[in-house]
C-alpha cells in the first residue's frame, strides 16, 4: 500500500480525473476527503472510497477553510492535497468569451489554488511536510487556438506550482502539477468544440486521449514516497502530445 495511513483531500472528486484519483488513493490505503460542488455524485464517490464528502466551492475562502478543517478534525492531519477542481469555456474564438466566464475560470482554476495554499500550508508546515498536486493541463504548456483563457489559467497553475515548490521546499512540502492531454471526462466536449476527436487523437504520438486512470496513476506516484525527491514538475500525461 503506497499511501497507508495518509490523509488526502481531493477537490473536484465527484467525477472525471478527481474521482479516479480519489479511488486510487483509497485503494492504496489513504483516507480520502472527497470535495466538490456536485452534491449528487460527490457523496456517492465518498461512499465508494470509504471516505467523507465535503461540499466546498474552491473559489470561496470560507468553503476551502472548512474542507481543510474537516480533514484535520476528522483525521488529525493532512498529508496530500490535490487541487483538481477546474472548469473551461467552450472551445471558441477568444473574443467571444464573456468577462464573467473569464472571471469564473480564473476564480476556480487559479484563485482556488491560492485559497487552498492559504488554508493548507500552515497545517502541512506544522506537521513537518506534505504533498500538493495541482491539476494543470497540456493546455498550459502548448496552447492551441480556441481555449485561450483556459490555456492561460493552466499556464498560471504551472507557474504557481513551480514557485510554490521553491518556496515550500524548506518546509518539506512537495508541489507538482499534473498535465494531462484531453481526456474522456464530462469536460471533453467543451475542449473539442467543433474539432473531431479523431483529428485530435492523430496529434498524440501514442494515438489516443488520456483516461482518468492514466491521470490517477501519475497522481499516485507523485503523492507517494517513491517521488520524495520530485518537486516543481509539470508532469505530462499526454502520450507524447507536447513533444
Ligand atoms: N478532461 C480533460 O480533457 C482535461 C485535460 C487536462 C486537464 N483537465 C483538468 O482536469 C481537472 C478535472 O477535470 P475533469 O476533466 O475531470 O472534469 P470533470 O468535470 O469531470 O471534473 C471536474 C469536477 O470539478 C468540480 N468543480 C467545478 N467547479 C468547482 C468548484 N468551484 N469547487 C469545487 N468543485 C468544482 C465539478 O463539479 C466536477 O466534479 C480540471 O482542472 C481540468 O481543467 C482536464
Amino acid at each position: 500500500m503506497k499511501l497507508e495511513g495518509k490523509v488526502a483531500v481531493v477537490t473536484g472528486a465527484a467525477s472525471g480525473f478527481g474521482e479516479a484519483i480519489a479511488r486510487s488513493y483509497a485503494a492504496e490505503g489513504a483516507k480520502v476527503v472527497v470535495v466538490d460542488i456536485n452534491d449528487q455524485l460527490g457523496p456517492q464517490v465518498a461512499e465508494a472510497v470509504g471516505g467523507t464528502y465535503v461540499h466546498a466551492d474552491v473559489s470561496k475562502s470560507a468553503d476551502v477553510k472548512a474542507m481543510i478543517d474537516h480533514a484535520v478534525k476528522q483525521h488529525g492531519r493532512l498529508d496530500i492535497l490535490v487541487n483538481n477542481a477546474g472548469i473551461t469555456h467552450m472551445n471558441r474564438p477568444m473574443l467571444e468569451v464573456a468577462e464573467d466566464e473569464y472571471d469564473r475560470i480564473f476564480d476556480i482554476n487559479v484563485k482556488g489554488i491560492y485559497l487552498a495554499a492559504i488554508h493548507a500550508v500552515p497545517v502541512m508546515r506544522e506537521q513537518g511536510g506534505g504533498v500538493i498536486l495541482n491539476t494543470a493541463s497540456t493546455a498550459g504548456l502548448r496552447p492551441r487556438p480556441g481555449l485561450t483563457w483556459y490555456n492561460a489559467s493552466k499556464g498560471a497553475v504551472i507557474t504557481m506550482t513551480k514557485s510554490m515548490a521553491v518556496e515550500l521546499g524548506p518546509d518539506k512540502i512537495r508541489v507538482n502539477a499534473l498535465c494531462p492531454v484531453a481526456g474522456d471526462t464530462p469536460l471533453l466536449q467543451a475542449f473539442l468544440g467543433n474539432n473531431s476527436r479523431e483529428a485530435f487523437e492523430a496529434t498524440v504520438p501514442l494515438g489516443r486521449l488520456s483516461t482518468p486512470e492514466d491521470v490517477a496513476k501519475a497522481a499516485l506516484h507523485l503523492a507517494s514516497d517513491e517521488a520524495d525527491f520530485i518537486t516543481g514538475m509539470a508532469y505530462e500525461i499526454d502520450g507524447g502530445r507536447t513533444i
